[in-house]
């Protein structure tokens, strides 16, 4: 099998990829190595950045979102039981975001790459990317049950964490930056009309929590818990315990409880791999870089990487000069910078971590208190969260 451009995974780095290079008039083939039924229902990201909901609309991607998707304003921080609400519009000149789910964006944009795109295969799974410095890559796979090989003019590694483009940049080469964090997130989806119409991050001695949702019927809940934790290992009755004590405000706010429907664990981690590119490899999303969940950057950095490429692909293809193609990992790891640390600030915020003092809570609250109270320090968290630019 021949194309131009080989896309490994079908995340939503992937699948978006593939949908701009189509639009932009460049063939691809996209391989992945779970089923469909996988890919639609893996529960992660919820929240869209304004830049995000943009390029979605303009790669014609964005009809169920705007019908179904939330468009939020503001947040609201929690912290010894007082309440604070941040609100982006007015403190970013009119920037928002949009909650709508991963697990719709991938179903939206598979939809439309079966429908009008080339070829996406699932259970179709890269054994190795070969010959990432030559002008013949080619990705080498398994597909119902048969080996076979891609060859492409480029090769994006679009799979994630776990994946095995990252593995065909030589050693010596790559500069690896990482931090992993004491606890992770217990999250849950719950048949429960969500109990506030916004996000709710809430700072508690006992831990962080996170009031989400998925649609004016579905919360989405997250609980900090110690590295390690099971999901099994909380009852529901233990969960919606917890979050009520995290969550209590001195006002009397009430968390509605309802089914849990799913439970799962989230390990944190930053992570950074340099460079984001080794010859006619590019790597984006998560298979480049990972941030912990808190302030919702992973899936929206992943949009960025892709975007950059698809322009930096489409110069090269209308003018002839690689000078975008060339400027990739610069270009992208800027950005990603600015969201790993906002991430990290987010995490270290709000998190109260194993071991942490009472000097460190106090310097928490002082955080907290300082965007409470500073039109500049909650402007910054605004537009951090809103989104960074796309270069
Ligand atoms: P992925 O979504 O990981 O997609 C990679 C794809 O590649 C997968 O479909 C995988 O099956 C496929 N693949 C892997 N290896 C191969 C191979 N060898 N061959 C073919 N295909 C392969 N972000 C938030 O903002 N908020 C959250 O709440 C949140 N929760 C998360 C929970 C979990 C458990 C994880 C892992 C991540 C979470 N994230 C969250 C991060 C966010 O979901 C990711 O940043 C986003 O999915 C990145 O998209 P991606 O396309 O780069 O990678
Ligand atoms: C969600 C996840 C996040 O990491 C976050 O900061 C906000 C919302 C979510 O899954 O809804």
């Amino acid at each position: 099998m021949r194309t131009t451009v080989g896309i490994i995974g079908a995340g939503p780095a992937g699948l978006l990829l593939a949908r701009l290079l189509h639009n932009a008039g460049i063939d691809s083939v996209v391989l992945e190595s779970r089923d469909r039924a996988y890919v639609e229902q893996r529960q992660r990201a919820g929240i869209l950045e304004q830049g995000t909901v943009d390029v979605l609309r303009a790669a014609g991607a964005g009809e169920r979102m705007d019908r179904e998707g939330l468009r939020h304003d503001g947040i609201e921080l929690r912290y010894e039981k007082k309440r604070h609400r941040v609100d982006f519009p007015v403190l970013t000149g009119g920037r928002s975001v949009m909650v709508y789910a991963q697990t719709e964006v991938c179903k939206d944009l598979i939809a439309l790459q079966l429908k009008e795109g080339g070829p996406l295969l699932f259970e179709a799974e890269a054994l190795a990317v070969e010959g990432a410095d030559t002008d013949t890559p080619r990705v080498r796979f398994r597909h119902e049950g048969r080996e076979d090989v891609l060859d492409c003019d480029y090769v994006v590694g679009c799979d994630g964490f776990w994946g095995v483009a990252r593995k065909a940049v030589p050693a010596e080469l790559t500069r690896v930056f990482e931090r992993t964090y004491p606890f992770g997130w217990l999250g849950v989806l719950a048949d429960v009309p969500p109990s506030h119409d916004e996000l709710v991050y809430a700072r508690h001695d006992r831990g962080f929590a996170l009031l989400s949702m998925r649609s004016p019927s579905v919360s989405r809940l997250y609980l900090q818990v110690p590295e390690g934790t099971e999901a099994e290992s909380w009852s529901d009755e233990e969960i919606w315990d917890e979050l009520e004590r995290r969550f209590e405000t001195e006002d009397g706010w009430r968390l509605e409880r309802g089914p849990i429907t799913q439970k799962s664990v989230t390990p944190m981690r930053s992570y950074v791999h340099e460079p984001m590119r080794y010859g006619r490899l590019f790597l984006a999303g998560d298979a480049a870089h990972i941030v912990p969940p808190t302030g919702a950057k992973g899936l929206n950095l992943a949009v960025g990487d892709v975007v950059t490429f698809a322009r930096a692909l489409t110069y090269e293809k209308d003018t002839g000069s690689a000078e975008l193609l060339d400027a990739y990992s610069a270009t992208c790891l800027r950005r990603v910078w600015q969201a790993e640390r906002f991430s990290y600030d987010m995490t270290t915020m709000l998190h109260p971590a194993p071991g942490a003092t009472p000097f460190d809570a106090r310097l928490q609250l002082a955080r907290l208190d300082r965007i409470a109270g500073s039109r500049a320090a909650e402007t910054d968290l605004a537009e951090g969260y809103t989104g960074f630019a796309f270069d």
